[in-house]
């Protein structure tokens, strides 16, 4: 199991891999960022992160290196550990400035790739569910800071993971609620609920980070002819009542959630459609690595 890091052009052990105090990710959060899973050592939907992380960064107005360039470091990276699986992080700050607001003021962009043993959730989180609580810090307002920006600012999923652990020391995850009241998403990761035999997942209008893994578990439950429908508005009853509840992030793939703020979901196992929908995204990550 091991830990590298590409930062300033080179490949490095944890232990020697730095970032100068003016970086502006480090002074302002001022940075995009993307994680990706591997399945058989390979990133999984790596392109449709790129292409995720070239949107956050148009969004910031903030230059990327090339895509190759960031490919190429990733595989580097990636090429330096052993692990059975890993978790790549592909972090692109504004680089460095002095201590100013003014974007105009940074230096060039600076990359930084951290590959890490994947450390996702255990097969009994899988095979049992995980317990989530809905969290009272507000996801951010899509008009203040977009969560459709994956930007190195967590503040807001900090607080939220923070205030669902004070409350529950065992929840997996905080399910934020948008400033008007529905259910948006996890603190790290996109939620589905299954009410009355439909699977329901919040819009995009309702200010969340379009998922990767939401987007691909969405398409295989149309391809599948499963009734799902991106609603505009959840209420956190609705997802305490739900029959099915999952959440989807590319570390976690899709897990299963047993119980919404102490309150246990359908029988309290994890259920068919998720069942069948963990099967397909299986078949789908095998197909695709
Ligand atoms: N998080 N929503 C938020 C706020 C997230 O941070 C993430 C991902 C997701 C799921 O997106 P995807 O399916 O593309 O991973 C949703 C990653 C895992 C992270 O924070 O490291």
């Amino acid at each position: 199991m091991t830990i590298r890091v590409y930062s300033d052009g080179q490949v490095r052990a944890p232990g020697d891999a730095t970032v100068p105090v003016f970086d502006r990710g480090f002074l302002f959060g001022d940075s995009v960022y993307e994680t990706v899973g591997t399945n058989r050592g390979k990133p999984i939907f790596l392109a449709d992160h790129m292409d995720r992380l070239a949107r956050s960064a148009e969004r910031l107005f903030l230059r990327l290196p090339d895509r190759d360039f960031i490919e190429r470091a990733v595989a580097a990276t990636l090429a330096a550990v052993d692990n059975a699986e890993s978790r790549i992080r592909i972090i692109v700050t504004r680089g460095d400035g002095p201590v100013d607001l003014d974007p105009a003021s940074a230096g060039e962009p600076r990359l930084v790739v951290i590959v890490q043993p994947l450390g996702g959730p255990s097969p009994e989180m899988y095979e049992k569910g995980v317990q989530v609580e809905i969290v009272s810090v507000a996801r951010n307002s899509p008009q203040a800071l977009d969560p459709a920006i994956k930007s190195g600012n967590y503040l807001n999923n900090v607080l939220a993971i923070g205030e669902a652990r004070r409350r529950r020391p065992t929840a997996h995850e905080a399910i934020l609620c948008a400033a008007h009241g529905s259910v948006a998403e996890g603190a790290s990761s996109n939620l589905f609920a299954v009410v009355g035999g439909e699977i329901r997942t919040p819009s995009l209008q309702v200010g969340i980070l379009d998922g990767v893994t939401r987007g691909k578990v969405v398409a295989l439950a149309r391809g599948d002819h499963m009734p799902l429908r991106e609603v505009d508005f959840m209420s956190p009853d609705e997802l305490r009542q739900a029959n099915e509840v999952f959440l989807t992030s590319s570390v976690r793939n899709i897990l299963p959630v047993v119980q919404v703020d102490g309150i246990t979901v359908g029988d309290g196992k994890p259920g068919p459609m998720t069942k069948r929908l963990m099967a397909l995204y299986r078949q789908l990550v095998e197909a695709e690595t």
